[in-house]
């Protein structure tokens, strides 16, 4: 595995995190399968470990906590995210006034067993819920030793660019993958004010792949709906990716990955899964190299249009 820095933080990261997000941490997933994952990207030199307050209904990041504390280990880079509140019958509410962050940031410490994050996102924002006294609360929280870092995580394009105008952030999560490419721009101005990019969802959902419509677990049904709920568009768009299935000796997912690290900009490249041998398959992407041609062929892809993308996400 390899390291990179934070940006311009004091942190460093395996170039490969893994995301303790959605399937993972629902009650439905078996916690001892998910445990098991924690065990072997650790085992695989993995120290980021990104989730949310909110995220399976508040139980992913209560688990990666469990995970932590089995294994004593406390020097993990753990990144969560507040801003997202669970209401009544699991409904979820956005909140990023002052008083809800310190008290999702005092919850997330309880709950990841720490006396520190070393990454507190906000999530999901829209530019007018970053407000002063927001920011203030938050380098309050930095000058009092309980955050390390302050990140937003966005897939919206104009609180990214309010980001880079600000440059108060220290990061941005965005969603950076082989369908995303169009990102680059962003991510280009990001790293020359200084604000460090963590990619999430790097593998684009396997929308480069068939597997959504192998519909066989549970599982599978779960991320189907996902998958149709926020990236229609990119279902179509990924067939035109399927060759990255096909190349010698690197899956479909390592070539994923091993493109979003090519880009020297991005920190940390966080993807999910609930699988232990996926886990040890995307981790070894951290030493591939690819080949020009393949990189060529990924860009060129994705200059075609694709008319029917924004199309699609409109409905
Ligand atoms: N997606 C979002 O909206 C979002 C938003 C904010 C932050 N994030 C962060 O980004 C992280 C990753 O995002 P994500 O989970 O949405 O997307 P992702 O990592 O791009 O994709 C996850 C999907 O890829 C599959 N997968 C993983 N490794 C595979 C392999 N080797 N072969 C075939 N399929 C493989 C997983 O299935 P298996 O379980 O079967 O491996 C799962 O269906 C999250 O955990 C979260 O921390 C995501």
């Amino acid at each position: 595995m390899n390291y990179r820095c934070l940006g311009s933080t004091q942190l460093r990261l395996s170039e490969i995190g893994l995301g303790c997000a959605s399937y993972w941490g629902k009650e439905i997933f078996p916690e001892s399968e998910a445990m098991k994952i924690v065990h072997a990207a650790i085992d695989e030199g993995v120290t980021l470990f990104d989730t949310g307050h909110s995220y399976s209904e508040g139980n992913a990041e209560k688990r990666l906590g469990k995970a932590l504390r089995e294994t004593r280990k406390y020097d993990m880079c753990v990144s969560t995210k507040a801003g997202t509140r669970l209401g009544k019958k699991g409904r979820l509410f956005k909140d990023f006034s002052p008083q809800w962050i310190r008290e999702s940031c005092m919850e997330s410490l309880r709950n990841l067993h720490l006396d520190a994050l070393p990454i507190f996102q906000l999530h999901g924002p829209n530019c007018s819920d970053i407000s002063d006294g927001l920011m203030s609360e938050l380098y309050r929280l930095k000058k009092e030793g309980l955050i390390r870092s302050i990140g937003i995580n966005t897939f919206d394009d104009a609180v990214i660019r309010m980001t880079i105008e600000q440059g108060v952030f220290d990061l941005v999560m965005l969603d950076y993958n082989i369908l995303t490419q169009h990102r680059e721009v962003l991510i280009d101005q990001l790293a020359s004010k200084g604000i460090a990019c963590i990619a999430g969802a790097p593998l684009a959902d396997s929308l480069y792949s068939n597997r959504i419509f192998h519909l066989t677990e549970m599982k599978d049904l779960w991320y189907f709906a996902r998958s149709v709920h926020s990236f229609r568009g990119k279902i179509f768009k990924g067939m035109h990716f399927r060759f990255v299935n096909t190349i010698q000796d690197i899956t479909g997912a390592q070539v994923s990955l091993a493109y979003v690290l090519s880009n020297k900009n991005i920190s940390s490249a966080v993807f999910g899964t609930t699988s232990e041998d996926h886990l040890r398959e995307n981790v070894k992407a951290s030493d591939m190299q690819l080949p020009d041609d393949v990189i060529k062929k990924i860009k060129s892809t994705d200059a075609k249009r694709f008319w029917f993308e924004s199309a699609l996400n409109g409905i």
